[in-house]
C-alpha cells in the first residue's frame, strides 16, 4: 500500500509512521510527504529519513482553487492508494476530495464530531469535558467530517493545560493512525 502524507507542522505524528515502517512493523510505502508551506519540520525530518517530499505553498497561488488543483495534481503524480492528512492544517476542495474519495485519512485530536477544527484540544479543555480523545477517519469536504474509522478515549486530569493534553493524545493519536493504516494494508493486500 503506497501513501503520501501531509504535514503543516512537526510531524511527529508521521514520524511515528516512519518508525513503524522501518522497524518492518507497517507494510506501507511513504511514496512521499508534502507540506502547505516552506520550513515545515514535518517535510525536514522527512528528507532526513531518505522519503521524497514536496510543497505546494498556498501563498505562490492566486486562491485557493488554484492551490487546490495543484496539491491534487502532485498527490496524484505519486498513485497512492491514501493519502494522509497528519496535522495538515488546510481545508482541501472539492476536486480534491473527487480525486481521492474515500481514501483521504485524516487524524483529529478529540472524539469526533465532538470538537471539530483547529482547537480541538483547547475547545475540549474550555468545554469541561472528562474524557475527550483522537480520531481517525475519511475525510469529505467539510471540517474534520467524514466516516470514522478508529477511536480512542483519553482522561483528562485535573491539572491538564493544552500542551499537556495534546502530547497524551498525540501518544494515542499515534498508536491509532499506525494501527489504522495497518488494518487498511490487509485490506489492501487481499
Ligand atoms: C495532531 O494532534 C493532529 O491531529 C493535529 O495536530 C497534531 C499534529 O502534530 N491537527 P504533529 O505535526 O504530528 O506533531
Amino acid at each position: 500500500m503506497r501513501i503520501v502524507v501531509l504535514v503543516s507542522g512537526t510531524g511527529s505524528n508521521l514520524q511515528a509512521v516512519i518508525d513503524a515502517v522501518k522497524a518492518g512493523e507497517l507494510d506501507v510505502e511513504i511514496a512521499a510527504v508534502g507540506a502547505d508551506k516552506h520550513g515545515t519540520y514535518g517535510v525536514e525530518r522527512s528528507a532526513a529519513a531518505g522519503i521524497e517530499t514536496f510543497v505546494v505553498n498556498f501563498k505562490d497561488y492566486a486562491d485557493r482553487g488554484e492551490w487546490n488543483h495543484a496539491l491534487t495534481q502532485k498527490c496524484l503524480s505519486y498513485a497512492p492508494d491514501y493519502v494522509v492528512s497528519s496535522g495538515f492544517m488546510r481545508i482541501v476542495g472539492q476536486e480534491f476530495i473527487d480525486a481521492f474519495d474515500g481514501t483521504y485519512i485524516n487524524t483529529h485530536p478529540a472524539l469526533l464530531p465532538s470538537f471539530p477544527g483547529a482547537h480541538g484540544v483547547r475547545d475540549a479543555l474550555a468545554y469541561g469535558v472528562k474524557v475527550t480523545g483522537c480520531t481517525v477517519h475519511i475525510a469529505d469536504a467539510g471540517v474534520d467530517t467524514g466516516p470514522i474509522l478508529a477511536q480512542k478515549a483519553v482522561e483528562v486530569l485535573p491539572d491538564d493545560t493544552e500542551e499537556t493534553l495534546h502530547e497524551r493524545i498525540k501518544v494515542e493519536e499515534r498508536a491509532l493512525l499506525i494501527e489504522t493504516l495497518r488494518r487498511l494494508a490487509v485490506q489492501a493486500a487481499n
